[in-house]
């Protein structure tokens, strides 16, 4: 049995067959549709590292099957900056250090701009290290990635 979805990625509409149901939208995104930016840490839901937006909220995914989204609206980190400029909460993790080796880090931004875009964010830090807390560093660059959002979100 094959399988065809039709999704918006990074603005533009893609249709995608494929054989195995249990494809997710990572493979899907890395493997199929050549946009490696989305990373591949855990591929277990634990470390963030594959987040990106469906339909402006932020999920896994490696832990979210290709076929459950025919019609959604994918961003990736590839789909955040127009042309050289950057993505306001890009620019500001360049600004405040949020990366050390970068493997997690469009993770990382993803899961900003989703956080940022669910609006209650405010500027309390804490609030911030919990909201990202389901996104792993595994060099500890968690003060910069804060600030990074902490000034992202004012
Ligand atoms: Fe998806 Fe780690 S690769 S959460």
């Amino acid at each position: 049995m094959s399988y065809t979805i039709s999704l918006t990625v990074n603005g533009d509409r893609r249709d995608v067959t494929f054989e195995d149901a249990r494809v997710t939208l990572l493979d899907l995104l890395r493997e199929r549709l050549a946009l490696p930016g989305t990373k591949k840490g855990c591929d277990r839901g634990q470390c963030g590292a594959c987040t990106v937006l469906v339909d402006g909220r932020r999920i896994n995914s490696c832990l979210t099957l290709a076929v459950t989204l025919d019609g959604a609206d994918v961003t990736t980190i590839e789909g955040l900056a127009r042309g050289d400029v950057l993505h306001p909460v890009q620019a500001s993790f360049v600004e405040h250090d949020g990366f050390q080796c970068g493997y997690c880090t469009p993770g990382q931004i993803m899961s900003a701009v989703g956080l940022i875009a669910e609006g209650d964010v405010g500027t309390d830090p804490e609030r911030i290290r919990e909201g990202m807390s389901g996104n792993l560093c595994r060099c500890a660059a968690y003060h910069g990635i804060t600030e990074a959002v902490l000034d992202a979100a004012r």
